[in-house]
This record gives C-alpha cells, structure tokens and sequence, in this order.
C-alpha cells in the first residue's frame, strides 16, 4: 500500500478544518458522526472546535466488502436523537457517490433541524461542492479506493495513522 496523504498532513489540515468551522458554524451546534469511518476523524476535529458542542452518532453502511458502493445503504439512527431546531454538524470520512450522504440528509432534514452542514474528510472529485451548499472538506481525492485513519476495507486497516492507496483495486 502506498501512503497518500500522511498523518502530518491529515493533523494539519484539521486544525485549519477547526479554526474555519469555529468561525463559521453557530457554537450551539450538534455535531453528528457517521461510523465507523469518520471515528478518528470526529475525534481529532471535535476537539479543535471551539464552545460547547452536542455530540452524536449515526451508523451508516453500504459497501459490504466491494469497493464500489452497492447502492443500498442502510442507516441506524437512535430515535432518542433529537435534531428538531438544531444546527448539525455532519462529519464523515468520505463522499464517493453522495449516495449515503443524500440518504442521512434525507432522514434528518424530515425532523426540521434549523440549519444542516456537512464536514467530509475526503471527497472524491465528482460534482459534491456545487451539490451540498454548506460543505466543508479535508482534501480532494481521486477515484482510488483508501483505507487507514478510520477508513476500512473489510473491516481492516482502520487503525492506521496515515491514509494509504488500496494498490488492488
Ligand atoms: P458514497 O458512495 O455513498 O460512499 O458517497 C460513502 C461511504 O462509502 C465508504 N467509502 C469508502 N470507504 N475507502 C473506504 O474505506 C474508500 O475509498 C471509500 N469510498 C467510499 C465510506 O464508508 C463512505 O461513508
Ligand atoms: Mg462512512
């Protein structure tokens, strides 16, 4: 596997990710993470966001072991979450297609919230910054497959540091 963006680089890019959305979001906000991918990221991010925010967390899978969305994505959120006037925070690991991200704001945006923006560690270059008008993001990416700092492949490689190209895909 062949490292594509370091643990230095990932770090830094939080911290500028912090500052940004400590200036722009409301500081009453709940931020939202999506497991299992993004559970290194919410916590590195979390802590470089200023006030007091909510925290709360959604599962969301899709891609079984392919590394091509399947399309079908299934989502698991408590109902003893309440979104109803808040201002959310999405923070996610990736948006490839946008499938699972159309399906999570689909679901919320039914309980009215008062306002829904979007951090994604990755985006894969598509059409996603013109589609989600309160996107914020870590870096654009190719159409590789990666794993490491949260992302799987199978369940494996989410513990490591750095995020690494899937050479066999
Ligand atoms: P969609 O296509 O719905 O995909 O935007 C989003 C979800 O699919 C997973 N995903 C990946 N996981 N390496 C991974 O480990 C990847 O390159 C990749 N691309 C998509 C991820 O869970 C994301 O939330
Ligand atoms: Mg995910």
């Amino acid at each position: 596997m062949r490292v594509l963006i370091s643990e230095n680089e990932i770090q830094k890019r939080i911290q500028e990710l912090g500052r940004e959305l400590s200036e722009k979001l409301p500081a009453d906000i709940l931020l939202v993470g999506i497991l299992k991918g993004s559970f290194l990221f919410f916590a590195d991010l979390v802590r470089t966001i200023s006030g007091n925010p909510e925290i709360q967390f959604i599962q969301a899978s899709s891609y079984g072991s392919a590394t091509v969305s399947s399309g079908n994505v299934d989502l698991q959120i408590s109902n003893k979450i309440s979104f109803s006037g808040k201002h959310i925070l999405i923070i996610e690991d990736i948006i490839d297609t946008g499938l699972t991200l159309d399906k999570i704001l689909a679901d919320i945006q039914k309980t009215s919230p008062a306002s829904i923006s979007i951090c994604s560690l990755l985006i894969k270059k598509g059409d996603h910054k013109e589609k989600y008008p309160s996107l914020f993001y870590g870096f654009e990416i190719e159409d590789l497959f990666v794993v490491g700092y949260g992302l799987d492949y199978n369940e494996k490689y989410r513990t490591l540091r750095d995020i690494f190209i899937l050479e066999s895909t």
